[in-house]
């Protein structure tokens, strides 16, 4: 690990250092940054190219992620949070990325999500599993309109009241795999008037 921190620095006397956090991979043709199991505790905003459009952050000791780490990276269109140790979200993440389509936020520390998160977002896809989600806001992913694959399984929700599916009209996938959902209420079965694409639904609830 020491030679590799040398390494990174002596690439710091190149301009390439400029364009990519320390310990971090970066590809720049695809515009692709890649952090792996790097010592982080906080997000390396001020390091991460500009046109950066793809970012995976994973396994890390990063707990907090704000609308301010994102503002340099207005690019991006996938970003992957994969196994670090988030606990909150900014209110309004999401604000500043016109062309994000897909989050991953897959096995990280999360116990609820901020009411407008989502608002305005562009987002197709998105992974919340193996998180400690107890609920879902009411209309939360109303906000997001584009919505066809949305995870979450691994969590522990006892119920999706129906508000909060209501809008999601193009989804297609939907899996809350093991959580605490005991019945299949009226909720799940009235959503398909509301979502006329949904052809995959897992739930593994109590009376299936
Ligand atoms: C991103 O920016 C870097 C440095 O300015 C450049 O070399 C690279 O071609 C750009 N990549 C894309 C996909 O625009
Ligand atoms: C995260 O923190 C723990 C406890 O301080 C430490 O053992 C571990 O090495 C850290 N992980 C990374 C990737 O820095
Ligand atoms: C985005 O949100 C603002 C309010 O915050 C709203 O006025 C605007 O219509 C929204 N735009 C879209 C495309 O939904």
């Amino acid at each position: 690990a020491d030679r590799f921190l040398l390494l990174s620095l002596l690439l710091c006397l190149l301009p390439v250092c400029l364009s990519c956090p320390a310990l971090c991979r970066c590809f720049s043709r695809r515009a692709e940054v890649v952090c792996d199991s790097t010592p982080f505790d906080s997000f390396p905003s001020d390091s991460l190219p500009q046109n950066t459009s793809i970012l995976t952050i994973q396994f890390t000791n990063i707990s907090t992620i704000t609308e301010t780490h994102l503002n340099r990276t207005p690019n991006l269109q996938e970003l992957h949070l994969f196994s670090n140790q988030i606990q909150n979200l900014g209110p309004h993440l999401l604000r500043g990325l016109p062309k994000l389509r897909s989050l991953d936020l897959t096995d990280n520390k999360l116990t609820n999500l901020p009411a407008n998160v989502f608002k305005n977002s562009t987002l197709t896809w998105l992974d919340l599993s193996g998180n400690r989600l107890t609920k879902i806001p009411g209309s939360l992913f109303g906000k997001l309109p584009n919505l066809d694959n949305l995870d979450l399984p691994n969590n522990r929700l006892e119920k999706v009241t129906e508000r909060s599916l209501d809008a999601l009209t193009k989804l297609e996938r939907l899996n809350l795999n093991n959580n605490k959902i005991n019945t299949l209420d009226s909720t799940l079965q009235t959503m398909a008037p509301g979502s006329p694409s949904l052809s995959n639904l897992k739930c593994g609830c109590g009376s299936v």
